[in-house]
């Protein structure tokens, strides 16, 4: 399946659609008449999931139903995540447990996709070390899968597809929400960022800005089919608009959305702090949808350790950034990742980041350890610190952000919040959702309020979850 020329998307979805259909037949004769059944897991971002959601709307089109359980599958896939190395080895350990599905039930067929798959020491060791998985490719090739299932089955052969990044993007693939009430939209694919640790920019490729009106429109009509949360992504947000034809930038294409009528609300996700203006915040304190919370990953305080990941900012420019967020928005609530143990980072600098999570006062925090990527700038440089002694540090950091959270949640009770109910919580039985600044909220109530916004007084805050009662 190599390909050198692009072929137009519409012709390229239109290929598609007739392999669908042949898949339909086959499908239905290898199943025996029962409806076939697929298993996929989704590992890592929400821009997996979100495509993960693409890759079950081809599969519903080529009739299968899905499974929770591997062993009544007839497709099994796995959207994997490369961010980390723990990540990588959590998806092997299952991938090679495969072996004994397959063993049982030789028929069915094995893929394996996404970040994993762009690079190529992995693709070869599934080759060399996997034979029972059919099907391996990567993040630019989703919109294929009909192809290359057809082609898996009726060549009876291995395929593998990886490096084949598209300029123009597959627009109307079909999409199966696992949500009812949030959903996620893609504005971009890619980064172009190249920060020293990341492997994302290798196996996502370049920036790829979608046409505003194709994201407009999807968000008016998921809108009208009632969901209540939109969550824009991308790797960074807040680079939208670059390539496109039309002159349109990320607070623009807020704006247009937060034009839609109806009772729903906005997120977004990532913003890099280099590229978030003013404008975004005053697009955001103006608008009447888009939550007053921002993900603006800080990654550490320390300006030097900024400067080697190639974040491009300092600890002033972002501080500076929060503070003027904060003048137009006093009740924004504001969430980073953080990375502990960058190669070369000292104890010293490392507590630059625990004096700016203290000084800012982040809701909640996604940390990490440094995992050495293969192929990144990082990957290269000496780092003398131990892992054990990353842990303590990184142990730290949790309980220095464990008394932010808990100092932050104490202060909402006796506050009104409008939570958005997600689900049941099984353990406790009480009704749960999230406030706009993304804080947990549990409350006692019927299953008929899943779905929909509530306004709860907040009664209790047990750490970094409240509980409360229903007032409307
Ligand atoms: N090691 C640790 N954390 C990483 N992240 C990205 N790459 C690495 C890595 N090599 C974290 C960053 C990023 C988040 C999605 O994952 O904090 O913002
Ligand atoms: Fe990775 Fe940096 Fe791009 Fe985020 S902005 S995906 S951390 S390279």
């Amino acid at each position: 399946m190599r390909q050198n020329v692009e072929i137009p998307a519409a012709e390229e979805l239109q290929k598609q659609k007739l392999y669908t259909a042949d898949m339909a037949a086959i499908m239905q004769v290898r199943a025996r008449g029962a409806v076939p059944m697929a298993f996929v897991r989704t590992y890592g971002c929400q821009q997996n999931v979100a495509d993960g959601e693409k890759i079950k709307g081809m599969l519903a089109e080529m009739g299968f139903a899905f499974t929770e359980d591997e062993n009544e599958a007839d497709f099994i896939l796995f959207n994997t995540c490369a961010i980390r190395e723990h990540a990588e080895d959590r998806v092997f350990g299952n991938i090679g447990a495969l072996k004994n599905v397959k063993r049982r039930n030789p028929s069915v067929i094995i893929a394996v996709c996404g970040c994993m798959m762009e690079q190529e020491r992995v693709a070869e060791r599934i080759k060399n070390s996997f034979p029972f998985v059919n099907i391996v490719f990567g993040t630019h090739v989703i919109h294929k899968l009909p192809e290359m299932m057809y082609t898996a089955i009726t060549d009876s052969k291995r395929i593998f597809v990886r490096g084949q990044e598209r300029k123009e993007i597959i627009e109307g693939l079909p999409v199966r929400r696992d949500g009812k009430s949030r959903a996620w939209v893609t504005v971009m694919y890619g980064c172009d960022n190249f920060c020293s640790y990341c492997i994302v920019p290798y196996v996502r490729g370049r920036e790829k800005s979608r046409h505003p009106d194709a994201i407009v429109n999807e968000c008016r009509e998921l809108i009208e089919q009632g969901y209540k949360e939109i969550t824009l992504l991308g790797q960074n947000v807040n680079s939208y608009g670059k390539g496109l034809p039309e002159e349109i930038n990320f607070s623009e294409l807020l704006r247009r959305i937060d034009a839609i009528d109806g009772d729903y609300r906005l997120r977004f996700m990532t913003s890099h702090p280099k590229d978030a203006t003013h404008e975004l915040f005053d697009t955001i304190a103006e608008s009447r949808h888009i939550c007053h919370h921002i993900h603006l990953p800080c990654q550490s305080g320390n300006s030097r350790v900024l400067k080697e990941m190639n974040r491009r900012y300092d600890r002033e420019k972002y501080l500076s950034l929060i503070a003027y967020a904060r003048s137009k928005m006093p009740d924004l609530s504001l969430t980073s990742d953080i990375i502990v143990g960058f190669p070369g980072e000292t104890y010293e600098e490392f507590q630059d980041t625990l004096s700016l999570i203290e000084e800012v006062e982040f809701t909640s925090l996604f940390t990490f350890i440094f995992s050495s990527r293969p192929g990144t700038k990082a990957a290269g440089m000496e780092d003398p610190v131990s892992y054990k002694e990353k842990t303590v540090w990184f142990s730290e950091l949790l309980k220095t952000q464990e008394a932010i959270a808990a100092k932050r949640c104490a202060a909402m009770v006796g506050s009104e919040e409008r939570v958005l109910v997600e689900e049941r919580n099984e353990k406790n039985g009480l009704l749960c959702g999230r406030t706009e600044s993304s804080i947990i909220v549990e409350f006692p109530g019927e299953d008929t309020l899943i779905g929909e916004f509530c306004h709860v007084r907040v009664t209790e805050a047990r750490n970094w979850i409240l509980r409360g009662e229903k007032i409307s």
